[in-house]
């Protein structure tokens, strides 16, 4: 039996334990770098000695080659998307965080999945601290699931939803969120570093007891700031990002981190008034009710993963009125936009000084590819010059400093999935090398795309 807790103050630069909170380290003189932690004395253990914070085993060391390689059983969701970005399904025993913006759709992903899991036969526990079950149940009339059969459980005590979860016998437990989880032992308010470390380390050690899978809820606030679900990162096996832009439907699932997979693979879906519904097709759900006619968009092919998915880059440039003109960037990062502007205006000979920008990236997704450079160049010239980029055309290159266009990687597979889709043309770097069937515009520069529009 474990002995009694309580909780001391530990810095994270030195390790000097202190028994309250302070400002100031006294051991290194840092600032606010005091972390609460529970320390555990077990009977006939020193004072002061620390809880094991990974679980022992009582098992002999043994020879890798005696150790079995049997696939890892997988628990299928049945919501294809999620699985796939899993690696094949939620692992037993493993802890996932899920991480995500307020809104963005987290809960409603995790009531999904429980629905399904349960349908599958495999007992599932919500517990929340968020929302009341009644709120629970009112979610759940609205997506088009069968969710009546999932457990419920409206706490925020970590302990007892760990003992609720072994009463029930749960083999996936999801935790929503960890910041309004706490310890008791602790003094500091759910959602310190201190409390989302502690619960964590607790569900993580219930994990690899009981093979039960947790399932963590963090939120991330808008600017990447992850205060919280960051510091969890390198704790629990996986970690998976949802996100997109609040007023789209889209939304991407993706893993950045996967003890039992690929974090290569993310996951496609559209929020709808009954629930996300994963997207199989995303290329053309992106360029479906495309503005081919207008000047100013284009479209290019960006790996989400490993898969090539197509999507429409619009641009507006407009006379700027008074004071310093706008450039905002939707999908895109600002800077990128401001660098693309410079090299266009100084290399190409476009003028954007007095023009306001606006460039956005439909979908709601989220451009971080160069590859993608071109295309927003395209979109911006075509813009300028009020003249409509050739509607069977994709555009795919990287645009260095100089000006000049650069190939990219995956060439070939962004070329079949444009052809797939009926582009029948792609603007590329000179340098690229393709083996597809798709016509090749080559580029060597960001000033040959006007000479080459205009033919
Ligand atoms: P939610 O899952 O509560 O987000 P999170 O847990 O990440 O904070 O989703 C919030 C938004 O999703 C909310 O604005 C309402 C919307 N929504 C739908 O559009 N359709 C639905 O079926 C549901 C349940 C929510
Ligand atoms: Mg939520």
């Amino acid at each position: 039996m474990a002995g009694k807790r309580h909780s001391v103050h530990r810095c994270a630069e030195c390790g000097a334990e202190h028994p309250k909170w302070a400002g100031r380290c006294e051991g290194c003189g840092a600032w606010n770098t005091l972390v609460e932690e529970v320390v555990q004395r077990r009977p006939g253990a020193p004072a002061g000695r620390r809880a094991a914070s990974t679980p022992s085993s009582d098992r002999p060391p043994v020879r890798l080659s005696e150790v079995s390689t049997e696939r890892l059983p997988r628990l299928q969701t049945g919501l294809s998307e999620l699985d796939y970005v899993l690696g094949g399904g939620i692992v037993p025993g493993s802890l996932v965080l899920i991480g995500g913006e307020p809104g963005v759709g987290k809960s409603t992903l995790l009531l999904q999945a429980a629905a399904r899991l349960e349908a599958r036969g495999v007992p599932t526990l919500y517990a929340t601290g968020e929302e009341s079950v009644e709120q629970v149940r009112l979610r759940v009339d609205r997506i088009e699931e069968d969710a009546g059969r999932v457990l419920a459980l409206a706490e925020v005590r970590v302990d007892v939803v760990i003992a609720q979860s072994a009463a029930v016998g749960a083999r996936v437990v999801i935790v929503d969120s960890i910041q309004t989880t706490y310890a008791d032992e602790l003094e500091g308010a759910p959602g310190n570093v201190g409390q989302v470390r502690e619960c964590a380390a607790r569900l993580m050690r219930f994990a690899k007891a009981s093979g039960t899978a947790v399932v963590l809820v963090g939120h991330v606030t808008r600017g990447g700031m992850i205060a919280g679900p960051k510091t969890l990162e390198h704790v629990v096996d996986t970690v998976v990002y949802f996100e997109g832009e609040p007023a789209s439907g889209f939304r991407v699932l993706r893993a950045v981190k996967n003890r039992f997979g690929s974090v290569d693979e993310v996951g496609i879906f559209e929020m709808t008034s009954a629930g996300l519904i994963p997207v199989a097709n995303p290329s053309a759900a992106f360029v479906a009710g495309r503005s081919a006619e207008t000047a100013g968009t284009a479209v290019t092919a960006m790996m989400e993963g490993t898969r090539p998915v197509l999507i429409e880059i619009q641009a507006l440039a407009a006379k700027a009125g008074f004071g310093t003109p706008q450039r905002v960037a939707t999908g895109l990062e600002q800077k990128r936009l401001a660098v693309l502007l410079a090299v266009l205006e100084r290399r190409g000979g476009f003028p954007f000084h007095d023009l306001d920008v606006f460039v956005n990236v439909t979908g709601g997704v989220r451009l971080i590819e160069p590859a993608s450079d071109l295309a927003v160049v395209a979109a911006l010239v075509s813009s300028v010059a009020d003249q409509p980029l050739p509607a069977d055309a994709v555009f795919l290159g990287e645009v260095g400093l100089a000006g000049e266009i650069r190939p990219v990687g995956a060439t070939d597979r962004r070329l079949a999935e444009a052809q797939r889709l009926g582009f029948r043309r792609a603007f590329v770097s000179t340098r690229t090398k393709s083996h597809g069937q798709i016509e090749l515009v080559p580029l060597a520069h960001v000033a040959d795309l006007a000479a080459r529009l205009a033919a």
